[in-house]
């Protein structure tokens, strides 16, 4: 893994109205999101406080569209429990998936913006969920989750990234190099936000693994990077994608 890592990726989409069949420059939208922020190209990147910027990452993996398959359905929305990925239950069956990052858009409900599937599971359900409100630059996103960013930190779960906060009061995100969180944090904090785990520093915010506010997030860490690269080496998780 030397800065040529493309992923090829599949959107699924499912729809009941035509306003979930996003088009296809709505999708290309996304694409380009990912590819900005995985290779720190975003415009917001350089917000990153100077505190930070020591680790602030350059991932180095981009995203190649290679296929959208749209299919018709008569779901409202889909919830949390893999339906949308299931032919049979009215969904769609991943395309190739130890070898393409398949990403269902649809209308999840329930207030979820989008979720992922860790690396190490079953590959019939691999994959990233987006709510299709929440996917892209254009159509139907809804402010303040109207800049791709809910990809970008599926994207981060699905290559072995946890919360910033370790699901747990100052928790532990398996990173060296993000500092502890006492929560998620929502909305845009002003920094610096000092936090309440000790001892006293500033937390991460703008890290793209807590839940703020897309404009509020801008930056992955080297200790992050590590994270998912590892994952495409020989003997990683995801080392059949080949790169
Ligand atoms: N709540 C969702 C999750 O864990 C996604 C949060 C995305 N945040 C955003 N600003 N788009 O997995
Ligand atoms: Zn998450
Ligand atoms: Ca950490």
């Amino acid at each position: 893994v030397n800065g040529k890592v493309v992923i090829p990726v599949i959107v699924n989409v499912l729809y009941k109205t035509a306003a979930e069949n996003i088009s296809d420059a709505q999708i290309q939208s996304q694409i380009d999101v990912l590819n900005k922020d995985f290779t720190a190209t975003n415009s917001d990147f350089s917000s990153t406080p100077s505190e930070f910027a020591p680790v602030a990452a350059n991932v180095g993996i981009t995203f190649e569209l290679v296929q959208i398959i749209r299919k018709s359905t008569t779901k409202t929305s889909w919830g949390t429990r893999d339906a949308m990925k299931k032919t049979k239950q009215g969904g769609l069956n991943p395309t190739s998936p130890t070898t393409n990052l398949n990403l269902w858009v649809c209308t999840i409900g329930g207030g979820i913006l989008g979720y992922a599937q860790f690396p190490g599971g079953s590959s019939a359900t691999d994959g990233v969920v987006i709510d299709s409100h929440y996917f892209g630059l254009s159509g139907t996103e809804n402010y303040p989750y109207n800049l791709g960013r809910t990809a970008t930190h599926e994207v981060g779960h699905w290559m072995n990234l946890r919360h910033i906060w370790g699901d747990a009061s100052c928790g532990n995100d398996l990173v060296a190099d993000t500092p502890v969180a006492k929560t998620s944090n929502f909305g845009v904090p002003v920094y610096p936000y000092v936090s309440t785990c000790l001892p006293a520093h500033n937390e991460m915010t703008m890290n793209y693994m807590d839940y703020t506010d897309d404009r509020g997030m801008c930056m992955f860490t080297n200790g992050q990077k590590s994270r998912m690269t590892a994952l495409f080496v020989s003997g990683g998780a995801r080392s059949a994608f080949g790169i």
